[in-house]
């Protein structure tokens, strides 16, 4: 097969880790005859400096006319300083969000066996954990309407959701479900919001459609709970987008590292995937940075934009066999411990690929 793929690095060790998943990716290419071509183009606080766009015109249509979307990790700390500062990167994140239509953000959470000591939950707790979040993408207090009023001295945000947007992304949840464990749980503050009532009205009304899934209803503080309790008696869980954007880092943690859970945006254009930690700007240029994130989400590409689960099943292999070798960047070692930089471990996994 032919793909186009967009590559935006954006900021901090974006472009580190990106650079990682396109080796790989081009390893798995070369090994089962596929054909990649990259179109690399700018976006975050590298777009403001370079044209002062964080998301502009040219890398959009970038986008459009790829197959798929491999994207590394936006901000930097000069614009997070600044209350004042006019343009954000992050409004380059989610303004491309919005006008790709990626509504769905699929954000799995899982343990490694390898390495289960290094995650700060017990082991027995945390065993076991496979589990999956649908986060809303492009809806909610992200995008309601925002302002201050009396001078200045107020300010509010609006969490605003109409049927058919909660009902698209429950139709992907109620699909993955029946491709997993059949379970389902709807996260949401139903007791105060009235957002979150329309979600649990919606969820109700399209059980009736997939009768085999179990559903449960959770408010969201009772899931932040339960998440670090009990994280391996979910399955899939849809909810709204701030709640997710919380949750899904929480969850983070429990796999060991914020370098290791990928993500994929599904789009009505096509789909975006990315890891799910930041640029973490601290660590940008010197080689510590964990690819794994970036080499997983590439994975998930293979699998959902172009239907290849050999190819992707071939990376999560070489993944699995360089953390049990200890084959691993810093975040991953104790003080002390011998440990690869973020191209060395690139390297490894083409290594094992071929
Ligand atoms: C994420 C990030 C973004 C979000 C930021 C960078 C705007 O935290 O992808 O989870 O809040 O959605
Ligand atoms: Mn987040």
């Amino acid at each position: 097969m032919n793909f186009k793929i967009a590559l935006l690095a954006g900021d901090g060790i974006g472009p580190e880790v990106i650079n990682e998943a396109v080796k790989v990716s081009d390893a798995i290419a070369k090994k089962f005859n596929h054909n990649i071509e990259w179109k690399s183009a700018l976006v975050g606080a590298a777009a403001i400096d370079a044209v002062g766009d964080p998301y502009p015109n040219e890398t959009h249509d970038v986008c459009l006319a790829s197959d798929a979307i491999l994207f590394g990790a936006i901000g930097h700390p000069r614009f997070d300083e600044d209350p004042l500062a006019k343009v954000r990167p992050e409004q380059g994140l989610l303004r491309m969000r919005k006008k790709l239509g990626l509504f769905a953000n699929v954000r799995p959470t899982f343990t490694f066996p390898s390495l289960l000591n290094k995650s700060p939950l017990k082991k027995e707790r945390i065993q076991g954990t496979d589990l999956v979040f649908l986060r809303e993408l492009t809806g909610g207090i992200y995008f309601g309407e925002r302002g201050r009023k009396d001078n200045g001295n107020t300010a509010f945000d609006t969490c605003t959701y109409n049927r058919d947007e909660i009902k698209r992304i429950a139709v992907k949840g109620f699909e993955l479900a029946m491709k997993r464990k059949k379970k389902l749980c709807c996260v949401d503050k139903a007791n105060v919001l009235e957002s979150s009532r329309l979600w649990r009205e919606t969820f109700q009304e399209m059980e009736k459609d997939y009768p085999d899934v179990k559903v449960s209803y959770e408010f969201v503080d009772a899931v932040a709970m339960r998440l670090v309790q009990w994280p391996n008696s979910y399955d899939v869980l849809v909810t709204e987008n701030l709640f997710g954007d919380i949750l899904t880092d929480e969850a983070s943690v429990i796999s060991g590292s914020m370098g290791l859970m990928p993500s994929a945006s599904v789009g009505l254009e096509n789909s975006l995937y990315e890891p799910i930690h930041g640029s973490f700007p601290e660590a940008a240029g010197i080689g510590i940075a964990n690819p794994l994130a970036t080499i997983l989400s590439a994975a998930m590409m293979f699998e959902m934009s172009f239907g290849l689960h050999n190819e992707g099943a071939n990376i999560r292999e070489a993944v699995n066999k360089s953390l049990i070798e200890g084959k691993v960047t810093k975040d991953l070692t104790e003080k002390g411990e011998k440990f690869f930089s973020t191209s060395e471990v690139g390297d490894y996994l083409i290594e094992l690929i071929r």
